[in-house]
């Protein structure tokens, strides 16, 4: 998978890809990220890549020709599956459109800054407009990360064991069961007894009623779509 990422501050979504399972991910090949500076694609002096909003009212706008000339020389030179913008008035995200999102090939991510990007950018080149969550970001970079992180471990051989992806939450519209590790007691608590049996039927039923005790507890709209 390649995902193409066009932010006006790329310095702040370069962390993410540059350590643990994401950083792994490039390293093995299974996914390449390319960072774009949108002031690379603009012809305005100094730089400039957004301006005040016509009309009037607070803040800049991102105008449409950088995001226009980045786009189209990205799609001059491959096929892109989808391009998403990240805004808060996009679909909420979820693991059904991340799943969606890890079986495509070619991604192209445009991050919002300010006010917003020129309502002509997206009416002619986006495929997809994602929001995070009914809060507003100050841009759409870290948006753009979350988006990344919850698709590149869900392409095969990404996570060192494949099934791993498979029992996170939300994958079944549960929630995950509870986990522990050494030491087996820690101060007044132990760990249930069932997970030190080595019985592996007996553990299996026993995470699967502490994942629809928790589901039913935290999360009761999700047991709607339970499968
Ligand atoms: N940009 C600003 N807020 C956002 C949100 N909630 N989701 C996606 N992109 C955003």
């Amino acid at each position: 998978m390649r995902i193409d990422i066009i932010t006006c501050l790329p310095q702040l979504i370069e962390s993410p890809f540059n350590h643990s399972i994401l950083q792994r991910a490039k390293i093995k090949g299974l996914v390449e990220v390319i960072l774009h500076d949108l002031r690379d694609y603009t012809t305005y002096k100094h730089r400039q890549i957004d301006d005040y909003a016509f009309g009037g009212g607070a803040g800049m706008v991102l105008m449409v020709e950088p995001i226009a000339a980045c786009i189209r020389s990205l799609q001059s030179q491959r096929q892109y599956d989808e391009v998403i913008y990240m805004t808060p008035d996009g679909e909420t995200f979820n693991q059904k459109i991340a799943n969606q999102l890890s079986l495509k090939g070619n991604l192209i991510i445009l991050c919002g800054h300010y006010k917003g990007i020129d309502e002509r950018a997206r009416q002619k080149f986006i495929t997809k407009e994602i929001s995070i969550g009914d809060y507003v970001l100050s841009g759409g970079e870290l948006a753009a990360a979350v988006v990344s992180d919850a698709v590149i471990r869900l392409i095969p051989g990404v996570l060192s064991d494949e099934t791993s992806a498979l029992s996170d939450s939300f994958q079944d519209n549960l929630l995950a069961p509870p986990v522990y590790t050494r030491p087996a007691v820690f101060e007044d608590l132990t760990v249930p007894e069932v997970l030190l049996s080595g019985h592996e039927a007996k553990i299996n039923e026993w995470r699967f009623e502490q994942a629809l005790h928790r589901t039913q507890t935290r999360r009761p709209d999700l047991l709607k779509n339970f499968e």
